[in-house]
């Protein structure tokens, strides 16, 4: 499967099918991506309402024909806007068009719904952990237990979000082999430093520093 960062906090993920995760293309600063470029999508993964995550992913399944996926509240909203969405909540798995998407705790505010969510997605047996927008929590232990990411992807801003030093504690939390900084330096008020956050990743684990457009190899 190959993963690219578009940037900020939204992923491709691509492999025997493409899904996208918290695609927030228009008015994203960091995006390498346009909404015009995306013709093909199977599924969008979307862990809260706020702007820099929900983004364009109702016009993309629009577009595409994705199956929309997310907390209850925001896939009732979807599906009013006439999209097909899959509603579930934390806790749950749901599987569809070959795609696995577990719903995970996070620590984050939200309109609808109340709460963010994080989500782990299964795509041709490899596991990707989005944590969403969170704070370091000690679910991060039973995420990394009971769904053994390959990989987890972790946001650093240290406002909105960890702390690098946070985020350090969070992968050993999850004992995830590999994980990837994301959702800084999109903004000036979201400035953070993903070589601190790796010189604090403390372990046998793999921190890959990417920049937004890249893409890597699972
Ligand atoms: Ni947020
Ligand atoms: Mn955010």
């Amino acid at each position: 499967m190959k993963i690219k960062w578009i940037g900020h906090s939204a992923l491709l993920l691509e492999g025997s099918r493409k899904v996208l995760i918290d695609p927030f293309l228009s008015g994203n600063p960091a995006a390498t991506v346009s909404l015009e470029d995306i013709t093909e999508c199977d599924v969008v993964v979307v862990t809260h309402d706020h702007g820099d995550h929900i983004g364009d992913s109702f016009e993309i399944c629009k577009k595409t024909g994705a199956i929309f996926v997310s907390l209850n509240e925001i896939s009732e909203l979807a599906a009013k806007e006439g999209l097909t969405a899959e509603l579930m909540n934390v806790g749950g798995t749901i599987e569809n068009n070959g795609v696995k998407v577990s719903m995970v705790p996070a620590l984050h505010t939200a309109d609808l719904g109340g709460t963010a969510v994080g989500v782990v997605v299964e795509l041709d047996g490899i596991s990707v952990y989005h944590a969403g927008d969170t704070g370091l929590s000690m679910e991060m232990v039973l995420i990394g237990e009971m769904y053994k990411p390959d990989i987890a992807f972790l946001p650093i801003d240290g406002r909105f979000t960890m702390t690098p030093r946070l985020a350090a504690k969070a992968v050993e939390l999850l004992k995830v082999p590999k994980v990837v900084p994301i959702h800084f330096n999109t903004f000036p008020a979201i400035k953070s430093s993903p070589e601190e956050f790796k010189s604090l990743v403390k372990g046998d684990y793999e921190v890959i520093i990417m920049k937004p457009g890249d893409s890597l190899e699972l």
